[in-house]
């Protein structure tokens, strides 16, 4: 018996990373997966490893995130082709240092805040259900230099990404508090560094490698399965009494 048995997930940014492997961990877990990317191609190719693994019925859409008609859409194209949906996974992003302020905020955290107030009602007329956003160590904290010490601030797009990240939680929270009675559990997952396309620049020198390494007390960087594991657990009813929390994932980066 899966976890997610019989439920419905929608997943932003289910082309790469984070996204694919929470897709494909979900599937075997039992759900019915819509893989969700302005990456159409990588969509349906996590679709169709889902397909291939004969572990589930999974569906791709395009769309970003930044534009609120098309998360609107997705919702109810996930029910016309799933036949429910009982769980969305905010998870889309990109990293702060390939674009500026107003397109980090706009992906990053407005592209969050338009699955919130569209899904949370959304789930909330259905019965109820789970809402999962991806925030990140950067929605906690500051970050610190990731080039051999170099301030943090003097890094394009630190700034704007942490926060966007700060905003994540934020809104977590606020959905969380505001949907309660209406069976609508908003939780976030706040990962360390993790091995997916967008931290690939910071793994090409070695010396950068080690510092990232060494921020995180276990001593190296995480899995995008391992973000996927927590996903799993706050889709799922096990959590059922969770509600509002941004749970760090991130081998004890913000414990010291
Ligand atoms: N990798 C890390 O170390 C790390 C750490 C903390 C938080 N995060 C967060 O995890 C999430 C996933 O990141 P990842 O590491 O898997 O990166 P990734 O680059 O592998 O995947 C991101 C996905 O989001 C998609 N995407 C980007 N902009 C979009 C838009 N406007 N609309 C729809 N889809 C869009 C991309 O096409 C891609 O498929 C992001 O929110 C990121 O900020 C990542």
């Amino acid at each position: 018996m899966g976890k997610l048995d019989g439920k419905v997930v929608l997943i932003t940014g289910a082309a790469s990373g984070i996204g694919r492997a929470s897709a494909i961990r979900m599937a075997l877990e039992g759900a019915a997966v819509m893989c969700a990317d302005i990456d159409l191609n990588g969509a349906r190719d996590t679709a169709i490893r889902i397909a291939q693994d004969g572990s589930n019925a999974a569906a791709s859409l395009e769309l970003d995130v930044a534009i609120e008609a098309d998360v609107k859409a997705a919702l109810q194209t996930t029910v016309d082709e799933l036949g429910g949906l009982n769980v969305i996974f905010n998870n889309a992003g990109i990293g702060g240092n390939e674009a500026g302020w107003d397109k980090t905020i706009m992906v990053n955290l407005t592209g969050v805040y338009h699955g919130l107030f569209h899904g949370a009602p959304f789930l909330a007329a259905r019965g109820g259900g789970s809402i999962i956003n991806t925030a990140s160590v950067a929605g906690l904290v500051g970050l610190t230099g990731i080039q051999t010490g170099e301030p943090a601030e003097l890094q394009p797009g630190a700034g704007a990404y942490v926060a966007a990240k700060h905003g994540v939680t934020g809104l977590t929270r606020q959905y969380a508090v505001t949907f309660a009675l209406q069976g609508v559990r908003v939780n976030a997952i706040a990962p360390g560094y993790i091995e997916t396309p967008m931290t690939a620049p910071v793994r090409e020198t070695e010396e950068v490698e080690r510092y990232i390494e060494s921020l995180h007390p276990m001593g190296r960087i995480g899995q995008p399965e391992e973000i996927a594991a927590a996903a799993v657990f706050l889709a799922s009813d096990d959590s059922s009494f969770i509600t509002g929390i941004v749970l760090p994932v991130d081998g004890g980066y913000t414990a010291r």
